[in-house]
């Protein structure tokens, strides 16, 4: 059977322990040659490598792991290419979220201005990774897990025609896990549709296996003032919790649907911002909570010199992109949330837009199973979030103060030209060489 070398860009991160884990747990489906780490941090590759060559020898697990900071090294030979990148770090994330809850808006990774920002200093450099794979490793399929990930899979899009390219989020899975739960079933057992873009959409049917839909049931129970199930898979943090239990209030302004978490931003941002601490947002819980666990757990192992008596995390969010990687490896054309190019799947939206919807992933990466035609209050949602994406690439790639200033009105999250303007010109301050320059 074929041994395959898998390459995580971005493999300091504190995610890389659960992928690497998950990585294990496959090792039947996908047993594993070499396992390279690149990122731009040597002293943490260092421990993660130090600490996985233990994991490894007390699991007798055989492949061999490396890391290295160049990445065309880390590029040759590989079958598989994950990326997890956050340019910035956590630090950029943190004031992304607290000069937008300043400002009075939304303070979040992926959604309104700190989403922007992101991607400001990520898009650049997600095109030079695609197109470094594709020189380098032209067999190789790459599989995202970088944020935000609508946008960069929009610059992917354009600039690098042809790339084997997957994006994945583990969102909708844990949702799906959840309203499982609070339905009293097992997420195999269910089939789920949806429509949108991702961290954007709305799922419009919930059905068991023996076709009764569910979707009414599960309004019923969120409407009564239920609590949301939730399933641990590393979204157990209160914030979380009440993020989760937000979809009732979606599904309270708009009942046909329900809304993908995310989509509280969209709906209700004055109740955000004035709910959320902009002395401690998300960024600081994750790195007083996640980042910290995990690298204390990496080197609680490497002084010790072995995993034994050593409690580790599990994080399921490695198991997700595992699972593509296998549908890939061996053309299983299993059904997925893939993040796909539209040509036709929205038949009132536009062909070039990237969408997110269920479909299939085979070894000749993700296509999107179902045509929907999109109601017209979603269609117009829809267009100002996706509009807002492709003008925030252009005006990376163009370097186009213009383009950020339209990008930012547009996004449904900031109410005026004057509020865009104020939290363009602050970010650029506070990214300094991390953006374009923008003229
Ligand atoms: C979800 C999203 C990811 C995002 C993550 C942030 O899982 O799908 O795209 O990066 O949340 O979680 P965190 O725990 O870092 O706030
Ligand atoms: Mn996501």
């Amino acid at each position: 059977m074929k041994e395959y070398i898998v390459t995580i860009v971005g493999g300091a991160s504190s995610y890389t322990p659960g992928i690497v884990r998950s990585l294990m747990n496959r090792r039947e489906r996908l047993p594993l040659k070499k396992l390279v780490l690149q990122d731009v941090d040597s002293e943490k590759l260092e421990l993660m490598v130090n600490y996985l060559s233990i994991l490894f020898q007390d699991e007798e697990y055989d492949a061999q792991v490396h890391w290295t900071t160049d990445r065309e090294e880390s590029f040759r030979g590989a079958d598989f290419i994950f990326t997890q990148i956050r340019t910035g770090g956590l630090e950029m994330r943190e004031m992304d979220e607290k000069i937008s809850l300043e400002h009075g808006l939304v303070g979040q990774e992926t959604c309104g201005p700190g989403g922007f920002a992101f991607a400001m200093r990520t898009i650049r450099e997600m095109v030079e990774i695609t197109r470094d794979a594709q020189r380098i490793a032209p067999e190789a399929w790459i599989i995202n897990y970088s944020n935000p990930l609508p946008i960069l899979a929009e610059a992917v899009r354009r600039e690098v025609p042809h790339s084997r390219s997957l994006f994945i989020c583990d969102m909708p899975i844990v949702q799906e896990l959840a309203m499982a739960a609070t339905l009293d079933y097992k997420h195999r057992d269910l089939t789920f549709e949806y429509f949108g873009l991702n961290h954007f959409g709305w799922y419009t049917s919930i059905k068991n296996s023996e076709g009764e839909e569910l979707l009414p049931k599960l309004r019923e129970i969120l409407l009564s003032g239920e609590e949301m199930k939730m399933v641990d898979f590393g979204h157990l943090d209160q914030s979380w919790i009440t993020t989760f239990n937000n979809i009732r209030e979606g599904v309270k302004a708009f009942p046909e649907y329900i809304p993908l978490t995310y989509i509280q931003y969209y709906y209700f941002p004055e109740r955000i911002v004035k709910k959320y601490n902009p002395d401690y947002t998300r960024a600081n819980e994750v790195m007083d909570g996640r980042r910290k666990r995990i690298y204390e757990e990496c080197k609680k192992v490497v002084s010790a010199g072995t995993t034994q008596g050593i409690e580790h995390t599990l994080d399921a969010h490695g198991d997700f992109i595992v699972d593509q990687a296998v549908a890939v490896a061996h053309n299983t054309g299993e059904r997925f949330m893939v993040n796909v190019v539209n040509n036709g799947t929205f038949p009132n939206l536009d062909d070039d837009m990237v969408i997110e919807t269920f479909g299939r992933i085979d070894a000749h990466g993700a296509r999107a199973s179902k045509k929907f035609e999109v109601p017209p209050f979603y269609r117009a949602f829809i267009y100002s979030q996706n509009t807002y994406e492709k003008l925030t690439v252009d005006a990376c790639m163009e370097g186009s103060y213009n383009k950020a200033l339209q990008a930012l009105t547009l996004n449904p999250t900031i109410p005026s030209v004057d509020k865009a303007r104020e939290i363009l010109d602050a970010l650029i301050e506070v990214n300094g060489d991390y953006f374009p320059v923008l003229k």
